[in-house]
């Protein structure tokens, strides 16, 4: 029996990727409430991030409850967990990329341990919530030591954002057992679509392309990414939120197939044929990742994801023309 669940609270719903999963959650019927601080850590002369962020939210304002407020403030999250009493929490506020994790170490402890702890204290003080999602990444895995990782390969994080992630993991599995809510955790890797604005590799090629400027490839682009296209991720999430055999697993929720940053360049300049690419030396400060398995979360959660690079190139590229900023 699917676990009942009609009312979902998101911590920075109003992001990326929430922005995606709202949509996803809506057209399924489930009654939303959006927390989120409105925050973007990329230099604000570059995010283009108030551009985005009305992007996002375009036909979606009025079909949910948007409330500002940080995870942080304990106070101001409780009051609206237990006047509203949602029956799940996801949990998908963070300083959520790597590089600016390291730039800002401090606000990234802050935001997704401290942070983390907040949302979990109010989860434990409503009482109403009966599953929470933690959605972790694929940095928790560090470089990878096979060439395909599950979710029993080991976790040995090499930066700052993969080790909040993973305390952030710790925490929930912990806070869940403890006080009798089930849990899920997801890890996703290198989404990208129409609306993200933390510069990304894959922002960052595709506006490149745009601009007519030069496509970086790191080491010749030979990293391998599990590039997982936004609506695919936004899918699993959903699955997540109810699937029985969900309740108090960790998943891979990925396109569950690397492909090098090179080819993904090389798709990138289909659209735009005169794009340059130029080398540039290793990024050593990355770990070195590759495919992660997908079989749990297609076994447990009947997750099935549907986009390669080649149509999700396409359709972030037709979106940005379409939509975009000019
Ligand atoms: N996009 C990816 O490639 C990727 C990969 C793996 C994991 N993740 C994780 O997915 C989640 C969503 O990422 P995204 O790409 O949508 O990023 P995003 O920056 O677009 O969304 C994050 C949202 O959280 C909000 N937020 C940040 N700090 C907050 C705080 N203190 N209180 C309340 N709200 C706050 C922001 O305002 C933003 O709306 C993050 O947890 C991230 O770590 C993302």
């Amino acid at each position: 029996m699917e676990t009942k669940i009609r009312k979902v609270f998101i911590t920075g719903g109003c992001g990326f990727v929430g922005s995606y999963l709202a949509r996803e959650l809506l057209k399924q019927g489930f009654e939303l409430l959006l927390f989120d601080a409105f925050i973007n850590f990329i230099d604000p002369f570059e995010s283009n991030y108030q551009f985005f962020l009305k992007a996002r939210m375009d036909g979606l304002r009025d079909k949910v409850r948007i409330e500002r407020g940080d995870i942080r403030v304990q106070k101001r999250m409780q009051q609206l967990m237990n006047e509203w009493l949602p029956d799940a929490t996801i949990h998908l506020a963070a300083l959520p990329s790597a590089k600016e994790s390291t730039l800002y170490p401090t606000e990234a402890l802050q935001i997704n341990v401290d942070g983390t702890l907040s949302v979990l204290e109010g989860v434990k003080a409503c009482g109403s919530v009966k599953r929470f999602i933690f959605t972790s990444s694929s940095f928790v895995y560090g470089n990878f030591k096979r060439d395909i990782a599950d979710e029993e390969h080991p976790t040995e994080p090499i930066d700052v954002y993969g080790g909040t992630k993973l305390t952030g993991e710790i925490l929930t599995r912990a806070y869940a057992k403890q006080h009798g809510f089930e849990y899920v955790i997801v890890r996703p890797s290198a989404v990208y679509g129409f609306g993200d604005c933390n510069r990304r590799v894959t922002q960052i090629m595709i506006e490149n392309a745009m601009r007519g400027k030069p496509l970086v490839l790191h080491g010749g682009g030979r990293s391998r990414i599990d590039f997982t296209y936004v609506t695919d991720l936004a899918g699993g999430f959903a699955r997540a939120l109810t699937a029985p055999a969900a309740a108090n697993e960790t998943f891979n929720v990925t396109r569950g197939n690397a492909r090098s940053v090179r080819e993904f360049a090389l798709e990138v300049k289909k659209h735009f044929p005169s794009a340059e690419l130029i080398e540039k030396p290793s990024d050593t400060s990355r770990p070195e990742r590759g495919t992660l398995s997908i079989e749990k979360a297609r076994k447990l959660l009947g997750y099935d994801p549907k986009v390669d690079i080649e149509q999700g190139v396409a359709e972030y590229v037709a979106q940005l023309k379409a939509r975009g900023p000019k």
